[in-house]
């Protein structure tokens, strides 16, 4: 598939994949390499201009509103800014990921159900922070708060999870732990991940498959397991040699 925006800028040329169940699949690029509009394209955010894109059966570009929402309820989506209400409790946070299941607005935790609520503690125990969950989100660390997104998302017990750049704000120690979680419930829940990030380090170490872009174009789709760092590394080279690169600071 290949997603023009505008008459100048290419953003996805010619990409072909296809994304195994219960993969952890790490998109790797220089900034403005589509890794964000690859990701958009799964939930249909963004449809190709050209080709097409499935998701869980559903041609996204020709999938109707309906569709759309339905698909949207198995897709879970994890962004670089955790996106948590400071002012509100973690567990409430948490409890806003069944929003899309429910009917009607809520406000405040107690107009949740029960089995919600409960759920929701699961899912913080789950991301070891059961002892947070009546903390304000804005007292959290970052750690903590995107664990707590982590959390959230799986209120939908999604089929996919989407992670854009997850890790990117966070201390070198947080963003490991994050990425550990996130490999830990694919793990235990089969659950397929897409997860972009600019470390090739966290890469290596917690995806199985990493695709590299460069301009739009896919330079590099290999399992991680006896990936050398060097050749992922490449992706982020401007010829295609192997990498002793300037930008080995993000890594
Ligand atoms: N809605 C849009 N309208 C116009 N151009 C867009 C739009 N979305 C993305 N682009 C362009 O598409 C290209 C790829 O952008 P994208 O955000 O996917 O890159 P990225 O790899 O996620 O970069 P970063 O690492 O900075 O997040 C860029 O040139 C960007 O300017
Ligand atoms: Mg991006």
């Amino acid at each position: 598939m290949t997603r023009q925006f505008g008459p100048d800028v290419r953003a996805l040329d010619d990409v072909s994949c296809t994304v195994g169940a219960g993969e952890v699949v790490v998109l790797l690029g220089l900034s403005g390499s589509g890794k964000s509009t690859l990701l958009r394209h799964v939930d249909g955010l963004v449809t190709p201009s050209t080709g097409t894109v499935t998701t869980l059966g559903i041609d996204v570009g020709a999938a109707s509103a309906r569709e759309l929402r339905a698909l949207r309820k198995q897709v879970g989506f994890v962004f670089q800014q955790f996106h948590l209400v400071g002012s509100m409790t973690l567990l409430e946070n948490v409890c806003t990921g069944a929003l899309a299941l429910l009917r009607g607005p809520r406000f405040g935790l107690i107009t949740y159900p029960k089995s919600i609520r409960l759920r929701a503690l699961e899912n913080l125990d789950r991301v070891g922070l059961a002892d947070q969950a009546f903390q304000r989100a804005d007292t959290l660390s970052g750690g903590q708060q995107q664990r707590g997104a982590v959390a959230r998302a799986l209120m939908q017990q999604p089929r996919i999870l989407l992670a854009d750049e997850p890790v990117a704000s966070l201390d070198p120690e947080s963003a490991d732990q994050v990425m550990r979680l996130i490999a830990r419930i694919s793990a235990e829940d089969n659950l397929t991940v897409v997860c972009s990030l600019h470390q090739v380090e966290l890469a290596l170490t917690w995806g199985n498959r990493v695709i590299g872009l460069r301009s739009g174009r896919v330079v590099l789709d290999t399992p991680t397991s006896g990936l050398a760092r060097g050749e992922a590394m490449s992706v982020y080279a401007k010829v295609a040699a192997p990498a002793v690169p300037l930008l080995a600071k993000t890594g």
